[in-house]
């Protein structure tokens, strides 16, 4: 099997100056591409800022041969950032949303403006880059996007609700213009990593260091972003070394509705263990398929058939 080039793609890693984004941006360089090297340069928390970790990241990259320049813009102003691209390569093939930073506090203690920054550089930050992107990838009919969401998005974690909502907000995003992006070409996959980096080490033992480096998270990136990848609206999971794909599962459930009486909570807490067993359960693709389960089941009520049993109370219709 051929490596997988990127000859002649031009590629923005936002947030490439550290961690994760750095082992992309000078990945893709080795693999032929032109990469725009953004970094804000500010701490973990979001503070400061610094040309200093874009600039060392393009030094590093044209050391080795590579073609790279930096972006020192915040990635709130996506199109800065995509100016870049279209002024020093001409276009637009690839961008990786990947900067980001933490405001961890538990919920209580949690104040409006940690809340306000944390969704602004996660998930209106991967809004303004993709939505400059967009229009020039439709209209060259390609283009590879990757959301950075987070094990403590899909999972929860404690003292992470703001990030774990910015967090899960992008897997929606990412699930609609995956839908929006496919008669153009436009791929979009997220990932949830878990790598030890300047923003992790804190929160992991040091023995992790090198069971999860960030080069263990760097080829999912890099396949995704092919040509030949046909992957679209996938949602992974990936550390050290192990890579698996998520998906929705939804339980067979329980239909609760008879013509011509009310459905009561009652009715709800009778059923309860029918309506969370998972032993039946299956994963939809869509939201067409969603909405078929629902015309299903009123078909099925329609026809006097539900899950209600045989022995339940009379009651009375009190619904209009
Ligand atoms: P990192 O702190 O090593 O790198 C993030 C980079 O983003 C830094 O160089 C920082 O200067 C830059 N940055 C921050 N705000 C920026 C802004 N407004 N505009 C442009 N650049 C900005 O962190 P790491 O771990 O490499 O994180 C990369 C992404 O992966 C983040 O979105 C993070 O939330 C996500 N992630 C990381 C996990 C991990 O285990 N390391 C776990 C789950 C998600």
């Amino acid at each position: 099997m051929g490596d997988l080039r990127f000859d002649g793609k031009v590629v923005l890693v936002t947030g490439a100056g550290a961690g994760l984004g750095k082992v992309y941006a000078i990945e893709f360089a080795k693999r032929g591409a032109y990469v725009v090297v953004n970094d804000l340069g500010s701490t973990p928390g979001g503070v400061g800022k610094s040309a200093k970790v874009a600039d060392q990241v393009v030094e590093e990259i044209q050391r080795n041969g590579g073609k790279a320049v930096a972006n020192y813009d915040s990635v709130e102003f996506g199109a800065k950032l995509v100016q870049t691209a279209l002024d020093n390569f001409g276009k637009i093939d690839v961008v990786i949303n990947n900067a980001g930073i933490l405001r961890d506090r538990s919920f209580a203690r949690m104040t409006e403006q940690e809340w306000d920054l944390i969704l602004k550089i996660h998930l209106k930050g991967s809004f303004s880059v993709t939505k400059a992107a967009w229009d020039h990838m439709k209209k060259q009919g390609y283009g590879r996007i990757i959301m950075t969401s987070s094990p403590s998005g899909i999972y929860g974690n404690f003292g992470q609700s703001n990030y774990s909502a910015a967090k899960m907000g992008l897997v929606g995003f990412a699930n609609t213009l995956a839908l929006e992006g496919q008669k153009y070409g436009i791929h979009v996959n997220t990932i949830a990593p878990t790598a030890w980096t300047r923003l992790t080490e804190s929160l992991m033992p040091p023995s992790s260091e090198k069971e999860l480096r960030p080069e263990y998270i760097m080829p999912l990136v890099v396949y995704l972003c092919h040509d030949s990848c046909t992957e679209n609206g996938g949602l992974f999971d990936l550390g050290g070394g192990l890579i698996s794909k998520l998906r929705w599962q939804r339980t067979k459930g329980a239909v609760l509705r008879e013509i011509g009486r009310d459905m009561r909570p009652e009715d709800v807490k009778e059923h309860w263990s029918t309506i969370t067993d998972f032993s039946e359960a299956y994963s939809l693709k869509t939201n067409t398929e969603s909405s078929m389960k629902t015309a299903e089941a009123i078909a099925r009520i329609q026809s006097g058939d539900n899950d209600l049993g045989s022995n339940h109370p009379i009651r009375p219709n009190v619904a209009k």
